[in-house]
């Protein structure tokens, strides 16, 4: 039989193929037997579909095996697709053929498990359906972020993950040996995508981020997926566009092509709808502050804010908002002091609504010299270690502005998940690296 002549499931569950005999090739998802007849739920990259064996049919050898066989055993089966009530989602396929390919014993999921043995068996547990819509979730979200960047004109570009310095802070730095010395896997891209915006004025790259993050949280990981923008000539506010616009192009991809995952996951559709309506609020950290004293927070200017700060604020808007002009002491080196008021800096987080908060952070970049200088220094860091990157403030220094997206943290808001973890296959937290 030729490949073409197999049918994913999602094509096989329409009324156009009721009444048509097809082919399919899967993993048993659940089965259960019934006098002669073995009801098995046959799952692909596409959905679950219930196939009816008939040992009057089949075999009554055949229909016993079934009744032991284990799950997610690999099977290729064809027989005509019926609509039906009764069937999971309205059709099943009445075999005529059904053949095992991969046995599968004892499979170690059988429901009720705790976390640790789930993350234990995580190379199994990723086949549950609820991963297959995430992992096609995300997919999208990489696909338009890429997108939305090169029909802005952004150029794609490759910086380096092993790096001699901290972007930002020391205190979550991975250390790696590196030949006779040490090195560092990368925080942020940022610093070298300074570099090159003096070569293509608009870039982007997207790639693994790493931050050695002492606590769990449900929004923290020690690898994450990093999108992010730098631009020549481009203002905190010109950026902050960027980042509505990428927002936007990316919600709307999802809703159009990733609606049934969406769906089967249980989001709110309305809710993430709204992230449509620009312009996004821009709220100034001295208002933050204000908003949290009001609701009883006990927080003072000067604070930064935690998850539960953002929590707060988060409800307080439908949309995603902007959070703008941090104090200085809270936010890094790099950021651009406000000349009109020298104790907050030009930089921006992004904050998605529904209780998620941060996914974006971001802001125009010190472009002065002496500026940046003094502002290694003020935050203890050598400007040693800051030799190249305040080279590009000896050479014919532009104003410019960037962002970054965390992924993950995009996924988790759009599809609803409860924690970040969900939206990596293979998610590394403290604690985690098997498997
Ligand atoms: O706010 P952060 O630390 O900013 C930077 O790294 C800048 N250098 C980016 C830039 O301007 N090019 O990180 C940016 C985003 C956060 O808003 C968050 O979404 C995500 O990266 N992020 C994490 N995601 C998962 N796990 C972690 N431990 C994360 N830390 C940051
Ligand atoms: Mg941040």
């Amino acid at each position: 039989m030729s490949l073409l002549e197999f049918k994913h499931v999602e094509d096989v569950m329409r009324s156009e193929c009721s009444g048509q005999r097809v082919c399919i090739r899967g993993w048993i998802y659940r089965r259960s037997v019934v006098g002669k007849k073995a009801f098995v739920r046959v799952r692909d990259s596409t959905g679950v579909i219930q196939v009816v064996v008939d040992g009057g049919k089949l075999g009554e050898q055949l229909v016993r095996e079934l009744k032991d066989i284990g799950l997610e055993a690999s099977v290729v089966t064809c027989g005509v697709v019926k609509e039906s009530e009764r069937a999971p989602g309205g059709f099943e396929i009445e075999a005529d053929y059904f053949a095992v390919i991969g046995y599968s014993r004892d499979f170690p999921i059988k429901g009720g498990e705790g976390l640790d043995y789930l993350m234990d068996n995580r190379h199994l547990w990723i086949r549950s359906p609820r991963y297959a819509n995430i992992f096609k979730i995300k997919h999208t979200v990489l696909a338009a972020g890429r997108e939305y960047f090169i029909k802005n004109g952004y150029w794609e570009v490759t910086p380096p993950i092993l790096t001699a310095s901290a972007c930002e802070g020391g205190a979550t730095l991975f250390p790696v040996e590196y030949f006779e010395s040490k090195a560092y896997l990368s925080q942020s891209a940022q610093l070298y995508l300074e570099a090159l915006v003096y070569v293509l004025e608009k870039v982007f790259s997207l790639t693994p981020s790493f931050r050695a993050e002492k606590s769990r949280t449900r929004r923290h990981l020690a690898e994450y997926w990093h999108l992010e923008p730098e631009a020549a000539w481009h203002s905190m506010e010109d950026m902050m566009k960027v980042a509505e616009g990428l927002i936007v192009y990316i919600v709307e991809r999802v809703l159009e092509e990733r609606r049934r995952e969406l769906e089967d996951l249980g989001r709110d559709i309305n809710a993430l709808k709204k992230a449509l309506n620009t312009p996004y609020p821009r709220v100034k950290y001295d208002e933050a502050i204000e908003m949290l004293q009001k609701k009883g927070v006990n927080i003072e200017w000067g604070d930064d804010l935690g998850a539960d700060e953002e929590r707060v604020l988060t409800m307080e808007f439908e949309t995603p908002f902007f959070l703008t002009h941090f104090p200085r002491q809270v936010k890094s080196f790099y950021m651009k002091i406000d000349r009109s008021r020298p104790e907050v800096v030009l930089g921006f987080d992004l904050l998605a609504p529904e209780g998620y908060g941060e996914i974006i952070g971001g802001g125009e970049r010190e472009d002065n010299y002496e500026a940046l200088y003094q502002r290694i220094l003020e935050q203890g860091l050598n400007p040693e270690d800051y030799k190249w990157y305040l080279d590009l403030r000896r050479y014919g220094s532009v104003p410019h502005s960037g962002f970054g997206l965390g992924v993950e943290r995009a996924v988790m808001w759009i599809a609803g998940l409860d924690h970040i973890r969900e939206a990596m296959p293979f998610p590394r937290y403290r604690g985690r690296i098997y498997p």
